[in-house]
This record gives C-alpha cells, structure tokens and sequence, in this order.
C-alpha cells in the first residue's frame, strides 16, 4: 500500500500540518529487526519492514538513536552525532531507508540528543585533556575541605550524585550516567553545532529526516550558579516539581531557534519535544506556535486505568494544549518504560485495558504514538536475568527502580525461529517462551487479534476524516464509564471490569470485545472500548 506524503488537504500547496494529527510509530532500533544476526536490529532489518508499518497505516516512523556511540545508554550517549554505528549500519543505509520509507508514504523522525554526548566525544575528550572544549560541559571545583565534595546537591537520573570527580580534582555533571556528561547550552560553539547537526539530517540522501524527537528537551539549560535544591525530599522528586536544571524558561529559545531552522526546510519538518514539566501548563509551552510541533504527554501515559482520572488528564491535555494553538499527543509506552499491558495489571485483565486504551486514544483529537511491540499486545518482560541487563539506570538503583531493559526485548514477527523472526540468530535480550504465538505472522488474518484491532483502527481512523485534528464532547454515561463524541462518531470506554448498559450510541464500527446489542439499549462489556458511528 502506498500512501501519498500530503496529510489534510494539501492540493492547494499550502502547509499541510501533517503532523497534528499522524500516528507516529516509535523503532526502538536495537530490537526491530536484526538483518545480519549479530542479535541487534539495525537499519537494513528496520527498511525491510517498512511495508509492514505502511499497511499497519502509519503515518510515521521515530527511530531511537543509531549514532556512533559506545552504548552506555542505549546509544542515548553519542560519540559522532553525524555517524551510524557500526551495529546499526551506515550512512547509507540511512540515506536508503529515508528514500524507501518516502516511498511507501512513510515519514521519518530521528533522535537527536542535545543534553549530553558521550564521554567517548571528541569534546569531552578535549575537555579531560584541559583543552577549550571544557567550556562546552560544565566542569567546577568540589566543595568540601580539599574539594571532595560533589559541587552541588543535585542527583541523577539514574540515582547516585550528577557530579563525577576528574584527575585534576575538578566535577563534570551528568544529569544521567557519568558517561553522559551534560553539555553547557550557554556556549555559543555548543548551540552553532546542533545547529549544524540539524541541518545534517535534514539535508541528507533520500528526502532527509521529517523532523527530530529531542531528547531532554526539558534539561539543556541550568539555573544560574547550579544552586542547590534544598532538602533530600526535594532532591528525588525528579518530574513533579520544578528543579534547577529541568524547565527552565531558557530553553524556549533554543526551540524557538530550531523552529526556524526546520521551517527553513521545505516539507513541514517538525521538532518533537521529550519534555518533562510539572504541569500540562508547563509542557504547553513547548508547543506555542513559534516553538516545537509536539510534545509527548507523559501524564496521560501514567495515568491508572480509571474512568475519572483519564477523563481529567484528556481535559487538562486538550485545555493546555488548545490556550497555545497546538495539538495533542497521547502515548501509552515507550522505550523507558513498563509496557501498559502490564501498567494496567498484566494477563489477561491488562491486554483487554491496553487494547480499550488503544482504541480510546486512537479516537482522541490530536496525534498518537505507538511503541513497537504494543500492537501486538506485548507485555513487559519481567524476569530478565540480571546478568544480561544494559540498562544502565538498572546498575546505578541497585536493582530497586529503572527496569527499562523489560519492554526493550526484540519483537517476534514469526511463530518460531532462533528469535521468532527478528533475526537469523538470538537476540540481545532473551525473549519468554511462547513470544511467537504474539508474533506478526500468528496474528496476521486472525480477526480477534491486537495486530487486526491496530490495522482496523487505524484505516477508519484514516476513513474518518473528522478523527485526528477536531472537536470532541464528552456525553453522560454511568460511572466508571468514558463517552465523547467526533464528528460522525462516538467513542465509550468501560474501565470497569463488569458489564455496564447504556442507551446505544449508535452503529458499532470496531471494539476490543463485542457489545451486546437489544433493542435501544447496549450491554458494554468490562474493560473494553467500543467505536459507534452516528
Ligand atoms: C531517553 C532515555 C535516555 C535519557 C538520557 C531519555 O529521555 O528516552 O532512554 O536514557 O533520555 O538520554
């Protein structure tokens, strides 16, 4: 199937904003798909399924970082921020899955990570040397007697002090692992070369990239003086309160920069902020015209399986998001966290909610983003050997917090197979026994599976010209239960787990488990989501 690359309305060649309403599939690369069965995905293996994304319907492809890197953190650490790795490939094989993605209609955004390099960088190698490229991280004396003492109080991601010690007695910070050394985004050389970066990507063979998913957006620029935060209550409570080194006001102008840069380009190429600010409020700032295009919305991905709950994270989202003229997104998983299947209690309860989340943000206003693996229904793994965890959040928590390596699994595609299909070999992470009955061959064609709900919503979604970038209205419905109107359509959610009735809404067009029907009224199974048209 072919798409054409045009989004709403684009005959008259005016912008199309694509992107406001794009479902957008995130490629955690190592664990797509292996082509040369050295057990890690990599870019030929990820241009082979590109007709399988196409026909999922797709509008977009997000791939996690394949730069050179020493892989401390996934790759989330680059060493060369213009070079593919050798574990993922090559420039060209860059250049020719950007021109065969274009091809079937597909767009593709890339990673960029702006926070930190890798300590392996050039620059910081300069800087460890007392060379000038000091001045691009931030280097300062300790505190305490002879300086052995962490400069300031602030923690890392990652747990354990953001501060490491050099041999000439001086600290680097690292908002995450030590071989991620944060970048000093008030030098002018630091901002010229992710200028410069950009620019890279977006001019490169096969069409360029389509945009960038930026990495901490949040984090690029410091309080001044790096004071400390207070209290040690107050120094792990990452993500819920304003700290001195996460959404400070400075960083909107580098996104504002970069928004010119990218508007520069023809073809609508978009800048996607991971961004984490204590309040919708906050994150809206982001996405204010003359700043980025999106910004995921991570209160939405934490919020319980609960009807009240999820229907004020929809308002808050909509209400912040609406004050700046800017869409929405909604995002159950990613690449740091438990898959939703789990989130929402796991077996069989937890795919019957992930699948009714699915289609309930597939029916939202606004762009959606799925992460590999969840269309088919794929749980977390939960029981990894601790020996052949990478994460490196894992090492620093002492096992107690950061199990990212759980959803980071390759991805079955076939029934059986040394890796059910990801590649000709094992993988890097073991998968469970039985992972091919989730595989995409087991549940191509089979009418009840999570990969069919996927592919049906998101062809009526296409269909539906109103779903995506309109209006919504939430109806009455009992408690527990979640209604909203679209243009032409309805959409309830039962989050509870018995039957619940109603009047029907309508004609049913697609639901995770088939409600039962008498006269006017409708029996709405427990856990479950249906799509009426009206
Ligand atoms: C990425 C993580 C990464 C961190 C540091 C995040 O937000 O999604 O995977 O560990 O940034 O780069």
């Amino acid at each position: 199937m072919t798409q054409q690359l045009t989004g709403a309305a684009t005959a008259s060649g005016t912008r199309t904003r694509w992107w406001r309403d794009a479902v957008i599939y995130q490629v955690y690369v190592r664990s797509f798909a292996d082509s040369d069965g050295d057990g890690i995905g990599d870019l030929r293996g990820i241009e082979e399924r590109l007709p399988y994304l196409a026909e999922l319907g797709a509008d977009a492809v997000w791939l996690t970082p394949f730069y050179a890197s020493p892989q401390a953190d996934g790759g989330y650490d680059v060493a060369d921020y213009r070079v593919v790795d050798p574990l993922f490939g090559t420039l060209a094989d860059a250049e020719s899955l950007l021109g065969a993605a274009h091809a079937l209609g597909l767009r593709v955004i890339v990673d960029v990570v702006p926070n930190h390099t890798s300590d392996r960088h050039v620059w910081f190698r300069d800087a460890l040397a007392g060379g000038p490229a000091r001045e691009r991280y931030h280097f300062r004396p300790g505190t305490g007697a002879d300086g052995g003492l962490p400069p300031n109080d602030w923690q890392s991601v990652f747990g354990g002090p953001a501060w490491t010690r050099v041999p000439d007695g001086s600290w680097y910070l690292h908002l995450f692992a030590p071989e991620q050394p944060d970048l000093n985004w008030e030098n002018q050389e630091v901002r010229a070369e992710f200028d410069a970066i950009l620019r890279f990507w977006l001019e490169l063979g096969g069409g360029g990239v389509d945009g960038f998913r930026i990495d901490v957006a949040h984090g690029m620029v410091k309080a001044a003086g790096l004071p400390d935060i207070g209290t040690p209550e107050q120094v792990r409570m990452i993500g819920s309160q304003t700290l001195p080194f996460f959404d400070q006001d400075g960083v909107h102008e580098i996104h504002r920069g970069w928004r010119e840069l990218l508007d520069s380009y023809a073809g609508e190429r978009i800048g996607v902020a991971e961004a984490w600010a204590p309040s919708a409020e906050r994150l809206a700032l982001y996405v204010r015209p003359d700043e980025l295009h999106q910004a995921f919305n991570f209160q939405f991905l934490r919020c319980p399986w609960d009807a009240p709950a999820m229907r004020t994270v929809v308002d808050e989202s909509l209400a912040a998001t609406a004050s700046v003229g800017a869409p929405t997104t909604w995002v159950l998983s990613n690449h740091d966290v438990v898959r939703h299947v789990t989130r929402y209690g796991g077996g069989t309860t937890g795919l019957r909610r992930a699948r009714a989340a699915a289609l309930l943000m597939l029916a939202l206003p606004g762009s959606a983003y799925l992460y590999q693996g969840e269309e088919l229904g794929l749980p977390e793994v939960t029981d990894l050997p601790d020996e052949l965890r990478e994460d490196p959040s894992f090492f620093r928590s002492s096992g107690q917090e950061g199990l990212r390596d759980g959803c980071r699994v390759p991805i079955p595609w076939a029934e059986d197979g040394p890796s059910y299909g990801f590649g000709p070999g094992a993988g890097w992470l073991p998968q469970p026994d039985g992972w091919g009955e989730c595989s995409v061959r087991a549940q191509t064609g089979n009418p009840g599976s999570t990969l069919e709900l996927y592919r049906e919503a998101l062809a009526l979604r296409r269909r539906l010209a109103g779903l995506g970038d309109g209006p919504m209205h939430w109806l009455d419905a009992p408690a527990g239960v979640l209604a909203f109107a679209r243009p032409g359509f309805v959409c309830t959610v039962n989050t509870l787990s018995a039957a619940v009735e109603l009047p029907a809404p309508g004609r049913p067009l697609l639901s995770t488990s088939a409600p039962d029907i008498s006269g006017e009224s409708v029996r709405i199974p427990g856990d479950s989501c249906t799509w009426w048209a009206i």
